[in-house]
């Protein structure tokens, strides 16, 4: 199969575990730990059922939807993805220019291997820039002022990775950026010709060894473009200060991306935030973490008048987008879906993946009877109650008891 008799998703996935290497499949592909919120992302999309209304009149449908004021051709954007080049050549550049010609906002990821400059020149359409910072405050001024000149519209940080998530098969495979052959990987992308030769060896040849075109640190006094080990040094240090201090810096749309509780949310408005990511990070980081839809309703009915409502994680069909509109998000986006769109197929594979959503979201609005993204609610969806585990009330007042003694 090739990424044009794709059908779905999964189709794309598999020509795209069929292309990669090991290392750059699992990497993509694998969750964290045990993979439990991996599944739960899936999994809760099946306890929501639709209840469909008959002969409204949907021959005019449209799932036109604005956010910030922009309008979109589709209820969806592009997730930041780091280190996307492992999966085409230049794959920042063709994720971009995919989500501009779909009219499709695309989050650059601060980990991409195309300069934010480049990509801005290069692909043009709505662009957002997902910035991971660091208690080193002059490296987020200075990425995020580069954002600013580029023209990025927004600026996503993202929360989540406080520390990095066990990767086990990151170890396993010695995935390091930049990287390094080790002899294992260098048979794996023997084997897998096309890859190496289209993807690794091409970006060799055009821009030497893939590290991050983004990053920079502050290393005593002098810029240095790092390891993934030296970049991820003092993120466990932020906390809201620092998100207020960027609030005063970045003077477009702000949003907050790993927001998974009600209080979270409100802590982001009540910081200036202009929108949330309700996600798990594609179930990369804390494995035990809710799928998003399951907290995204009280989220929205928290937040959703006074933020913009984004939603990631486990998205692979139409019917899963429509869902969590329907439950207050204003917007999903993709992280794999788009990812295993550019291994099957480059630039025409992302747009692929994203038609294939468009039709499946347009299919799916006929079916229960919606005409336009603005009606969707509740009143679509089924709940199937499966058993759910609720906290006593009281289970903080009673361990503070208990630690008083
Ligand atoms: C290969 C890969 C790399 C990612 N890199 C980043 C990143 O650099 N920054 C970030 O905020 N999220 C990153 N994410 C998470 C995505 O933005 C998004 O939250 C997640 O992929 C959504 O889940 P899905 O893949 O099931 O659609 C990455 C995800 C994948 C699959």
């Amino acid at each position: 199969m090739n990424f044009k008799e794709a059908l779905n998703i999964e189709d794309l996935h598999a020509v795209a575990r069929r292309r990669l290497p090991r290392i750059a499949y699992e990497f993509l592909a694998g969750g964290v730990e045990e993979g439990v919120t991996l599944a739960a992302n899936r999994a809760a999309f099946q306890r929501v059922r639709f209840l469909p209304r008959t002969l409204v009149d949907v021959s005019g449908r449209s799932q036109k939807t604005a956010v910030f004021d922009k309008s979109f051709d589709c209820p969806f954007g592009i997730a930041p993805t780091g280190a996307a080049g492992l999966y085409c050549f230049e794959a920042d550049v063709a994720l971009a220019r995919a989500a501009r010609r779909m009219n499709v906002p695309f989050v650059l990821s601060t980990a991409s291997f195309v300069a934010m400059e480049r990509v801005a020149r290069e692909a043009g359409g709505t662009l957002w820039f997902q910035l991971y910072m660091s208690k080193d405050l002059g490296t987020a001024e200075r990425l995020a002022t580069r954002a600013l000149e580029a023209g990025f519209e927004a600026l996503v940080l993202t929360t989540d990775i406080p520390v990095a998530g066990n990767r086990e098969y990151n170890r396993r495979n010695r995935f390091e950026v930049p990287f390094r052959l080790s002899a294992g990987n260098m048979l794996d992308g023997l084997l897998h010709p096309r890859w190496l030769a289209g993807v690794f060896l091409r970006t060799l040849a055009a821009s030497g060894v893939p590290r991050f075109q983004n990053m920079d640190v502050n290393a005593g006094g002098r810029i240095i473009s790092p390891t993934l080990t030296q970049f991820r040094m003092r993120r466990e240090a932020l906390n809201w200060e620092d998100f207020a201090w960027l609030r005063r810096l970045w003077p477009k749309k702000l949003l907050v991306k790993g927001i998974l509780t009600v209080e979270d949310a409100q802590l982001a408005a009540q910081h200036g935030a202009d929108g949330i990511f309700v996600s798990n990070h594609g179930g990369r980081q804390l494995d035990g973490a809710p799928a998003p839809i399951e907290v995204l309703p009280q989220i929205a009915d928290a937040v959703g008048e006074r933020l913009a409502v984004m939603a990631d994680s486990g998205f692979r069909r139409g019917s899963d987008i429509v869902k969590a509109l329907a439950l207050g998000a204003d917007m999903v986006f993709l992280g794999r879906a788009p990812l295993y769109g550019a291994a099957a197929g480059g630039e025409e594979g992302v747009v692929r993946a994203l038609d294939i959503l468009k039709l499946e979201v347009e299919r799916v609005m006929a079916l229960i009877g919606c005409d336009s993204i603005e009606k969707l609610g509740p009143e679509y969806l089924h709940f199937d109650d499966g058993p759910r585990v609720e906290a006593p009330p009281a289970v903080s007042e009673v361990r503070r008891m208990k630690a008083e003694g």
